[in-house]
């Protein structure tokens, strides 16, 4: 874990949008997290730190807030992290045979990266699309629905290669126009 981050220049004129939409700051916490995941690649303390220095919050508010959402990485995660759905609609369509395939396949189990840096495994809770169980969802983005072991194949294959799975995944609002 590193002890110094610094937001570059266009993160902080970014940040400064944010805070303009708002009446005061402290809503401004969850879309600056996201500024500061993306340009980290997580949030752990010191990031945590960071963002309630540059909002001039308290530092456990900014940790109440992180420490809250699963979707923000409290610590390093891998280049694309797949989180796999266990709850009850998933974890009866096969969750749990889809989560240990993913694992076996990658060598990890779940809450670990690859050596290679380039997967992490997360179990998750309910992700709200119970109609296509069993699904997961690729690094806080694209949904990909219906799962069998030979999707995983092909999304494992497809992220490696770079691009994003192409299934009749449904993307968050702001990625739909991805493929
Ligand atoms: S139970 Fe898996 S998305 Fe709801």
């Amino acid at each position: 874990m590193k002890d110094n981050y610094s937001f570059t220049k266009e993160d902080l004129e970014e940040i400064e949008k944010i805070k303009a939409k708002f009446p005061e700051v402290m809503p401004a916490t969850l879309p600056v997290l996201w500024v500061a995941q993306r340009r980290f690649g997580h949030v752990e303390p010191p990031v945590q730190q960071l963002v309630a220095d540059t909002l001039d919050l308290p530092a456990a508010h900014v940790h109440g807030v992180a420490s809250f959402y699963t979707q923000y990485y409290k610590e390093e995660k891998g280049k694309y992290v797949l989180d796999v759905c266990t709850t009850t609609s998933c974890q009866l369509c096969g969750g749990y045979k889809m989560l240990h395939y993913l694992e076996d396949k990658l060598g990890i189990k779940a809450g670990e990266t690859t050596e290679d840096g380039m997967f992490s495994i997360q179990s998750v809770e309910c992700l709200g699309a119970c109609g296509y169980a069993p699904m997961m969802q690729v690094t806080n983005d694209v949904y990909v629905n219906n799962l069998t072991e030979e999707k995983l194949d092909t999304v494992i294959e497809d992220l490696k290669d770079g691009s994003m799975p192409d299934f009749e995944s449904v993307g968050m609002p702001q990625f739909e126009k991805r493929k």
